[in-house]
């Protein structure tokens, strides 16, 4: 059961998860050339060992411990998570559409600033 980051890394992008993660999971690091481009960072679900470290490492909550635990009206992140790859242009636009996606249809919860977002995700 892989990690997946959530909406309030949008606007955040703190990246302390990075420089957490026993394994280099989570991505794009900041000196990786799509950081600029991305909305989010992801969670590569075959490279995650579940281990935990970046839940409490995250200011804003971001991170849920399984697609299982990800809440409603965050599904559609999980697989924005899984296709984004390092590297290959299509996976980083196909997980960028997902995102825009999740944004258009929860105006609601992107008007609640992030460190209040994770909150809101329970309501
Ligand atoms: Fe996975 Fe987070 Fe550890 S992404 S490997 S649980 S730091
Ligand atoms: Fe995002 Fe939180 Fe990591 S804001 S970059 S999931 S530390």
């Amino acid at each position: 059961m892989p990690f997946i980051i959530t909406d309030p890394c949008i606007g955040t992008k703190d990246t302390a998860c990075v420089d957490v993660c026993p394994v280099d999971c989570i991505h794009p690091r900041k000196d990786e050339p799509e950081f600029a481009r991305t909305t989010m960072l992801y969670i590569h679900p075959d490279e995650c060992i579940d281990c935990g470290a970046c839940v409490p490492a995250c200011p804003v909550a971001a991170i849920y411990d399984s697609t299982d635990s990800t809440p409603p009206s965050q599904k559609g992140l999980i697989e924005a998570n899984a296709v984004y790859r390092t590297g290959d242009d299509a996976a980083v636009s196909k997980a960028e559409q997902l995102v825009q996606a999740h944004v258009a249809a929860h105006a609601d919860l992107m008007a609640v600033p992030p460190a209040e977002r994770a909150a809101a995700h329970a309501k």
